[in-house]
């Protein structure tokens, strides 16, 4: 089976991806490499590295990676001791120094090896020539992202001009509140596509549809990212869960290649990553970041309505995408088409997925 596949550039003539691209374990391990081996993914949150010593672990695929803080600066490294591949660091806390859980090598916080003990007799053993293996972190706003490519493009590339755009809502002084996962039975591309149009709102969100306008609803594409504007319909009621108060209360919807999304709202933002778990499974996590975080989340109103909604959108969508997944595994599908009305998002993200791919 051949792993390449054809994509048109223009919308108007382009098939969808092939379903294979859903379906098959191959694919899973070539987005490993090509995909999430060199993209930005979000790992985790800067007050969690934010004095010296501090340290957390991720994960990105099948690789573990940690984050320390050393002074002013954030390093991430390969969680894996030079000596027998055994881990440096173990979930988060403070140390001054990395030591490995399987014999003691003992690293700096730049990566450098301090002490190995019993090492004497080893040849041509140089301590100063031992570092940990070093992986590219940046922080955006209260976020910290990774990448495993040392060659990859800096986050500013992948981020363009959003830090323009969202001043307004002020996301680097955001606290963090909370999170929610959840494992769905699909594969990560089919969450993605689908969070990537509004085309489906009118029939799988009908209480969400009413509080948009969704002649206005529309997707704008950058090199690495695309941004959703979906304007909150004018006017006000009971039954409306967004208070329209001001024609520029918009929120701004942004994903980033390829499965980073940041929901952006006056005073909060709520971040959603998409983590692949082979071709039929994903995991989905979100966090919430305000300016104003509740002392109790489960018991504040405002937060448990505004959860609630949230959860009955994404139990709709959850719905939809897993029937989806069943149904690319059918012999009688393979691609379709785009409106290029409203999935110019969707042909963007499978335009950059064929790009990393190639
Ligand atoms: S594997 Fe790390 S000290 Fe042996
Ligand atoms: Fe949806």
């Amino acid at each position: 089976m051949a792993l390449i596949f054809s994509f048109d550039p223009d919308i108007r003539r382009a098939a969808t991806i092939p379903s294979r691209l859903y379906v098959d374990p191959a694919y899973s391990v070539l987005e490993e490499d090509k995909v999430f081996g060199r993209t930005w993914q979000l790992v985790g949150r800067v007050d969690q590295v934010s004095a010296t010593g501090q340290y957390f672990t991720a994960e990105i695929g099948p690789e573990a990676i940690a984050v320390v803080r050393d002074g002013e600066t954030l390093r991430g490294f390969h969680n894996i001791c030079l000596h027998r591949a055994g881990p440096v660091a173990e979930g988060c806390g403070t140390r001054q120094t990395l030591q490995c859980r399987y014999h003691g090598w003992t690293y700096r916080l730049d990566g450098s090896l301090l002490r190995a003990p019993e090492m004497e007799d080893a040849c041509d053993f140089t301590r100063e020539s031992m570092h940990l293996l070093p992986v590219q972190v940046a922080a955006w706003g209260p976020l910290v992202f990774a990448n495993l490519d040392l060659k990859a493009p800096p986050l500013e590339r992948f981020f363009e001009d959003i830090d323009r755009r969202s001043e307004r809502f002020s996301v680097t002084t955001m606290r963090y509140v909370g999170r929610k996962s959840w494992t769905i039975a699909c594969n990560w591309k089919v969450y993605v596509d689908n969070y990537l149009e509004g085309y489906h709102i009118p029939v799988v969100h009908p209480t969400l549809h009413k509080e948009l306008d969704y002649d206005q609803y529309r997707v704008e594409l950058h090199r690495y990212y695309s941004l959703q504007h979906a304007p909150i319909r004018s006017g006000r009621g009971g039954n409306r869960q967004y208070q329209s108060t001001s024609p520029d209360d918009e929120a701004q919807y942004y994903w980033i290649f390829p499965n980073v999304m940041l929901n952006i709202y006056q005073g909060q933002m709520q971040t959603n990553t998409v983590v692949a778990r082979g071709p039929d499974s994903c995991e989905v996590v979100f966090e919430w970041y305000a300016h104003q975080p509740p002392a109790d989340a489960a018991a504040d109103p405002t937060w448990t309505r505004l959860m609630a909604f949230s959860d009955e959108i994404q139990a709709e969508d959850i719905e939809i995408c897993e029937r989806v997944q069943k149904n690319l595994r059918s012999r009688s599908y393979d691609r379709g088409r785009y409106s290029p009305t409203r999935e110019n998002g969707v042909h963007h993200f499978h335009s950059l997925l064929h790009e990393f791919l190639a």
